[in-house]
């Protein structure tokens, strides 16, 4: 998708969508109004007909006649001034599935008036919600299907009213393509089906995102062998099961100049949770290749991180498998060692990302970070807790919870801090071991993983993010992540490691 930005309209509107915000209280301003005058009052008229009054998810469409009339108009409200980076990227979101139904390949996205400063931030929300809203994964469906579903919008012109902040609104498309770029990446890892994208193959991604940066990032991949040796004994349970030999990976950029910083990132890489010998009933498996929907933020996040250039010398760890039952399978009941010597109870196979996580943790936690961030898909408490578009955060560092909040509220990932209260620290000690991988109460098993988790990291500023809702769309309930994979996570992630 092509992405220009301009003080004039394009001359030719035929054929195109011509999207107009709606501003809650005052009508039509700016381009928007501009554009009115050259439509004969036309777009007014249409609004006040239409009583909008400008709220957030008000919308029109019309189709007007004449022969250099666009072929749609479509009017947003985009709520009160002043225009916010999530009004923003639901108007190019929303305005863009619209054009794509309407199988017009060209969109012209007239802004209203933006607060000073604040050009680069809105246009890079503006053109994620563009790219992101577009975003389709239609590998598998032959021609006649995909044809049935819209085409995809092949341009944008985006019209603003200050020719003075051109620039900048240039710089914040740029950044929005990188971000979206990431974010894109983590989706088509996801969408894969689990015969595709099994441990091997994201260990071969990643290794291919190594070789177009080779000077900015190195990679060191730890096979069953490597993994034995080292005593990545919770990695190398859940992937006993599987015929799918496991991998850990571990990333890393360097930036040119002296770091100002280390960050850790690891991912739950269960490529497919069947559940193990703790099989999961058919309809709750049918998801389960998203299970690797951690690593594939942290694949995303370095597909783009070289070109971002952060002064940050980041790590990105994932352990890599897939949780199969069969004769080799882990059994409930049974006792392993993570590498840190902690002793595990295993008592149910399907808790088993906290029993991978433990490995990859402490593999970060011994790369001595300022902060280390997990993304995982780790339980369907959490999921029932705060819904399917809300991650849950758990952390021991209050200063990191303010950077992360911070960074997912500008990027339009929502997410939700819960506690880690010591009182239930004994839920997750086990008669027999140092730790049992399941609580044993029905209450609080996002909690509960949280503080296994906990068991892992040593004194590291940590902060543990549970994407099980929103790693997949269900419904295009967020204009931004249509149906399918989200690639939750990633834009946060990158958001944090700029702002350090
Ligand atoms: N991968 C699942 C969690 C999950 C659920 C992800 C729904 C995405 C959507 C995880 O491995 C799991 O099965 N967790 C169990 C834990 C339980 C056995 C303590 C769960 O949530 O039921
Ligand atoms: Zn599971
Ligand atoms: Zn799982």
């Amino acid at each position: 998708m092509k992405i220009t930005v301009a003080q004039k309209r394009p001359d030719k509107l035929s054929g195109s969508l011509v999207a107009v915000p709606v501003v809650e209280g005052k009508g039509l301003v700016g381009v928007a109004a501009d554009f009115d005058g050259s439509m004969r009052g036309l777009v007014k008229e249409l609004s006040k007909r239409k009583k909008m009054n400008g709220k957030t998810g008000e919308s029109v469409v019309s189709h007007p006649t004449g022969k250099d009339a666009p072929a749609s108009i479509a009017l947003y409200g985009i709520g009160k001034e002043p225009f916010s980076g999530k009004a923003a990227r639901k108007y190019a979101a929303d305005a863009v599935r619209l054009a794509s139904k309407e199988k017009l390949k060209r969109l012209v996205l007239l802004l209203p008036d933006m607060g000073e400063g604040e050009e680069e931030a809105l246009l890079q929300a503006v053109t994620e919600g563009a790219i992101l809203g577009n975003y389709r994964f239609e590998k598998y469906k032959s021609e006649g299907a995909i044809g049935k579903e819209g085409e995809r919008v092949g341009s944008v012109s985006v019209v603003i009213g200050d020719a003075a902040v051109l620039a900048d609104a240039r710089k914040g498309v740029k950044r929005g393509e990188i971000y979206s770029r990431g974010t894109e990446f983590a989706r088509e890892l996801v969408n894969e089906p689990a015969c595709e994208m099994t441990p091997g193959r994201l260990a071969d991604l990643a290794k291919s995102i190594v070789a177009e940066n080779p000077k900015a990032l190195t990679m060191k991949l730890m096979d069953r062998a490597a993994l034995k040796k080292m005593g990545a004994g919770g990695l190398l349970a859940v992937a006993q099961g599987s015929s799918e030999p496991p991998y850990m990976i571990h990333l890393k950029y360097k930036p040119a100049g002296k770091p100002k910083s280390r960050v850790v990132l690891v991912g739950k890489g269960i490529t497919f949770d069947s559940g193990g010998l703790s099989l999961k009933p058919s309809q709750g498996m049918e998801d389960m290749k998203i299970d690797m929907s951690g690593a594939a933020a942290v694949l995303g996040a370095f597909s783009v991180i070289a070109e971002l250039a952060p002064d940050v010398e980041v790590h990105g760890i994932a352990g890599l498998c897939e949780n199969m039952p069969s004769g080799h399978a882990i059994r409930p009941g049974d006792v392993v060692t993570a590498m840190n010597g902690k002793t595990i109870e295993i008592l149910n196979t399907d808790a088993e990302g906290r029993v991978t996580l433990a490995d990859s943790l402490h593999y970060g936690a011994r790369l001595e970070p300022d902060f280390m961030i997990d993304l995982a898909t780790l339980t369907g408490a959490c999921v029932v807790a705060l819904g399917q578009e809300v991650a849950g955060l758990m952390t021991n560092s209050d200063g990191l919870a303010d950077r992360l909040l911070e960074a997912s509220e500008a990027e339009g990932e929502m997410i939700w801090r819960l506690p880690l209260p010591e009182e239930y620290e004994e839920l997750v000690k086990s008669p027999v071991a140092d730790l049992k991988n399941i609580s044993g109460s029905k209450y609080g098993g996002a909690i509960t993983a949280g503080l296994f988790l906990k068991n892992f990291v040593g004194d590291t500023a940590w902060a543990h993010l549970d994407i099980a809702g929103p790693a997949w769309a269900e419904k295009d309930t967020v204009a931004h992540q249509p149906r399918g994979a989200t690639g939750f996570g990633v834009r946060a992630v990158l958001r944090f490691v700029e702002s350090l």
